[in-house]
């Protein structure tokens, strides 16, 4: 298989971003699309001249002339469309979140490995610089041990109510914070505990559906590291600053600046030191979903090892999960299979 054939479903605002990512992607062929609104099937296959338009999901699910769907409909019909797609032999990228739930998500991610199909999750920050090199120099110990990681991440105002609603989209942890969980985790290990607070402080939505705009959470990672993060889908545009502290130095990865970025290591030493940076203007948009356009594809192809895995966004989703709990409950929670 030289270029992998992609169907999308659900044709609504991520599925433009994610088509202009793969047309980006020499191996990625947009292939075919299904909407239930059949006006979104014909503005995105008009815009990215993708040929078909299947008549149901199930329609595309069953063509061999599709060899990889992405999944992006609403968070709540996720569960079904991906292991129908898995069942029928078709590589899956799920936009995250995942899911609903931990159990929804560990379904899902148990018909892919029972099929033996690839399975990915929208966690496009894994692909994003700088947060890439500074996975890379966590991992080559250029700042020793991690001992705390902090981060405020700003999501917008939800697009559609739907996001707010517990059985719809989750809200704003398991929608939008569900990244940053999935940063900690790839960054600082498993987390051990969370503790969250926070509240309907700004959208009618929220206030309505139960669900926090603003929240703060504590974590504790099993080799002792501690975490915190601010999140809000009312503090300014979607971005996010995180520091990242460890026994020998730290990293400070800021996409304040409309989108704009740097990231700089200081070593830890008495006398100051100059910062060693580097910037990367509208690196979520310019790259990070086309560079997880291009993992997804080049792990079909068997060119790079799978990342974001159905196995990653349950152990995201375990997190997203206890702290939506600890708000209501103000306990501090385990993380089940914590000590693993
Ligand atoms: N990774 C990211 O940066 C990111 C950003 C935005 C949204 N998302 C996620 O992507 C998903 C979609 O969000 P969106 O903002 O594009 O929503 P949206 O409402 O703009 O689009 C959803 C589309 O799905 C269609 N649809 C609904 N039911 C369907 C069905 N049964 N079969 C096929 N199509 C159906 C709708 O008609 C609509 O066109 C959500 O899970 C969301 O959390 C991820």
């Amino acid at each position: 298989m030289e270029q992998v054939r992609i169907g999308i479903i659900g044709a609504g605002r991520i599925s433009h971003v994610m088509s202009a990512a793969h047309a980006q992607v020499p191996e990625s062929k947009l292939a075919g699309v299904f909407d239930v609104v059949p006006e979104a099937s014909e503005r995105l296959a008009r815009k990215f001249d993708i040929p078909h338009i299947f008549s149901s999901y199930q329609d595309m699910l069953a063509s061999d002339e599709i060899d990889a769907v992405l999944v992006c409909t609403p968070t709540f019909l996720h569960e079904q469309i991906v292991i129908d797609a898995a069942n029928a032999g078709k590589h899956v990228f799920c936009q995250k979140p995942m899911a609903l739930t931990v159990e929804q998500c560990e379904r899902m991610n148990e018909a892919a490995l029972r099929n033996g199909v690839k399975l990915q999750v929208g966690f496009m920050i894994r692909f994003t610089p700088p947060f890439v090199e500074v996975k890379e120099r966590i991992d080559s110990g250029e700042i020793g041990d991690i001992i705390a990681i902090r981060s405020a991440v700003f999501g917008w105002e939800p697009t559609a109510e739907w996001f707010y609603d517990p059985n719809q989209g989750g809200g704003l942890l398991i929608d939008t914070i569900i990244h940053t969980f999935d940063l900690y985790r790839w960054y600082a290990g498993e987390v051990a505990s969370v503790f969250a607070d926070g509240g309907a402080y700004v959208f009618d939505g929220a206030r309505k559906h139960g669900t926090p705009d603003n929240i703060m959470c504590q974590m504790k990672f099993e080799n002792g590291a501690v975490g915190s993060i601010y999140g809000s889908w009312s503090s300014g545009y979607g971005d996010k600053t995180m520091e990242i502290y460890g026994t020998k130095g730290s990293f400070f990865i800021d996409l304040m600046e409309a989108q704009g970025g740097r990231a700089f290591i200081k070593k830890n030493q008495a006398a100051p030191s100059p910062a060693e940076g580097w910037n990367n203007l509208g690196v979520l948009w310019k790259f990070g979903y086309q560079q997880e356009a291009r993992h997804f594809t080049h792990s079909i192809l068997g060119r790079v090892a799978p990342s974001a895995t159905g196995t990653d966004a349950v152990e995201a989703q375990k997190l997203a999960m206890l702290a939506d709990r600890s708000i209501r409950t103000a306990e501090v929670l385990r993380v089940q299979g914590a000590g693993r």
